[in-house]
């Protein structure tokens, strides 16, 4: 690999003059903050990216489906059961009080519960069925320091034992099970979890059990999630588990970036999830999506399918944009991505597993994607290793593939992809298209092994095992329905050496 290709920029151009990038204008809602930490020159690019969309019928059709948002008949304040907003008094039993109240209104249309401003420290609570829990912009709930307002509950099935240590774990400050119709929502009021005491906690391993999570929402459907900042969760912030129908909507989440594991938002084992329009800074993965782990997870058997990213920027220090994994052993499928936009962050996307996970991982699209200050580009891990107990099967090898990643720009790139499948388990269809990263680093761009796919305008030039050219075509990648993505044209090779070669040699 002498040659580092120069970026430019006339493979999107091509692709911009593709019809249907109106439909997807519209559609567009203006992202709050994509221009945070994003240099103009790359912004640019980003809009020529993006316009690249063919749009499509089928893309966002269950982000569109779970935006009907219930208007409660019946709304109460948490101060009528006896809230102090201090910051101070513990407010545990209020929200207790005020929902198990609401209760009798859930055949009724259900409740709303009005959170006003006011700095309301709490303890765990469990939501019902549909309920709204609604902040005013200028609250705050903030999550006690005191480990016993946590309750332990049991590990979840799909786990076997806690995530971090054996055994049971915190409750979420905010909890549901086997709910419907659940609105947590408000104009930007916060949620702030008060992590650090955890962390340091974590740290100096003195706990006895796993963290919490900011909301965690258990064998539940028809959740929104939205319009709310999440601070400082002690563990991830947002985990829906067992889940349907969930659509988490402009929300900011915030941790500093050395947290530890403070993952953004989770979805484990739940299907027909919409995440959208979001801004996370936070110590680990953006986004990770998961289900279960190695011989638990394969018994549970619940995957994680259906799930629709867009418009998400953000920075992690230790994690991924978007990460696929290292729990999957229920298995991963139907993922769709666009619009990622990520800066000063150790991975762009990552897919994490092991022998031990079984499961799979296929059927995923990636697109639109914009980095700055990224240490490694692409990086599939599957030695990741990390078992929650001596007993798992080593013979259950995950199969990883159809993994599409296009249109991916990046400047300020460490690595551009380190690819690594397993040995006697190759990870196949992998496929790039449109991918431009300008690597700074002097050493080698790609490195691959025990993978398997297809590539084509990849700059710098992919590793030799993803040029499978003469074979190229799109049955073998997974493309989006009603999206025919540039350079997979559907059921014919694709002559490559147009494609490729002459857009970067007219640079020179
Ligand atoms: C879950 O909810 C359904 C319907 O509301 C109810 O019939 C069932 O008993 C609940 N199960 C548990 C374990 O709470
Ligand atoms: C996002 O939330 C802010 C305040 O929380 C609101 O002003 C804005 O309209 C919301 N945007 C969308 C797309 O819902
Ligand atoms: C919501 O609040 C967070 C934290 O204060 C802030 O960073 C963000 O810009 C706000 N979002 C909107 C849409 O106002
Ligand atoms: C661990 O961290 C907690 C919280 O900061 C602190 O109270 C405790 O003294 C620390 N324990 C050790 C052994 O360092
Ligand atoms: C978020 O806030 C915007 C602006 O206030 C509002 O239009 C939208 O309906 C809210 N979203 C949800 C899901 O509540
Ligand atoms: C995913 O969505 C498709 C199309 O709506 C649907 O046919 C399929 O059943 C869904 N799969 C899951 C696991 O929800
Ligand atoms: C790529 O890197 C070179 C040298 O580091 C720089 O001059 C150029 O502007 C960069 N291009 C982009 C698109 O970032």
């Amino acid at each position: 690999m002498k040659r580092r290709a120069p970026i430019r920029f006339r493979p999107q151009e091509r692709i911009l003059s593709r019809e249907g990038g109106r439909e997807r204008e519209r559609e567009r809602v203006s992202p709050m903050r994509i221009s945070t930490a994003l240099p103009v020159a790359i912004l640019i690019i980003a809009t020529i990216v993006q316009s690249a969309w063919t749009a499509s019928a089928t893309h966002s059709f269950h982000c569109k489906k779970l935006k009907t948002r219930a208007s409660r008949p019946h709304s109460v304040t948490v101060t009528e059961f006896g809230a102090v907003g201090d910051g101070v008094t513990l407010n545990t039993l209020a929200f207790q009080n005020a929902i198990f109240y609401l209760q009798s209104f859930a055949n009724k249309g259900g409740a709303q519960l009005f959170v006003p401003a006011g700095r309301w420290l709490t303890g765990s609570f469990s939501l019902i069925s549909h309920l709204t829990l609604s902040l005013d912009k200028d609250a705050v709930i903030i999550g006690s320091t005191d480990s016993f307002e946590w309750p332990i509950i049991d590990p979840l099935p799909s786990y076997g034992r806690g995530r971090e240590l054996p055994g049971g774990r915190h409750q979420s400050l905010i909890h549901g099970y086997n709910l419907t119709d659940v609105v947590i929502t408000g104009e930007n009021g916060t949620i702030d979890g008060q992590g650090s005491v955890w962390w340091d906690w974590f740290n100096n391993r003195t706990l006895d059990y796993t963290r919490p999570h900011l909301i965690e929402l258990m064998y539940s459907s028809e959740v929104i999630i939205s319009n709310l900042t999440f601070k400082n969760s002690p563990f991830w912030a947002i985990h829906p588990v067992y889940c349907s129908q969930v659509l988490v909507q402009n929300v900011t989440i915030l941790a500093p970036l050395d947290s530890p594991n403070t993952d953004g938002i989770d979805p484990d084992s739940s299907n027909n999830v919409c995440i959208e329009d979001c801004y996370i800074r936070t110590g680990d993965d953006l986004i990770s999506i998961k289900s279960g782990w190695d011989e638990y997870g394969i018994s549970f058997a619940r995957p994680s399918a259906n799930i629709t990213i867009h418009r998400i920027t953000g920075s992690t220090k230790s994690g991924a944009g978007i990460a696929l994994g290292s729990e999957m052993s229920g298995g991963i499928s139907d993922i769709k991505a666009d619009g990622l936009r990520l800066s000063n962050s150790l991975h762009g996307i990552r897919i994490k597993t092991s022998p031990g996970r079984g499961g799979y991982i296929r059927n995923v699209y990636l697109s639109d994607i914009v980095m700055t200050d990224v240490e490694i580009a692409i990086r599939i891990t599957g030695e990741y290793g990390d078992h929650p107990d001596e007993w798992y099967d080593a013979a259950a090898l995950p199969l990883i593939n159809r993994i599409t990643i296009r249109d991916v720009v990046g400047s300020d790139i460490g690595v551009a992809g380190l690819l690594e499948g397993i040995q006697g388990d190759s990870f196949s269809d992998i496929c790039l298209s449109n991918v431009l990263l300008n690597v700074t680093l002097d050493r080698s761009p790609w490195k691959c092994s025990d993978i398997e796919g297809y590539s084509n305008l990849v700059r710098p030039e992919s590793c030799e095992p993803l040029r499978g050219e003469e074979t190229f075509h799109s049955a073998a990648c997974y493309v989006d329905d009603g999206l025919v993505p540039q350079g997979f044209v559907r059921g014919q090779p694709v002559d490559l050496n147009v494609n490729v070669a002459s857009p970067v040699e007219t640079e020179k």
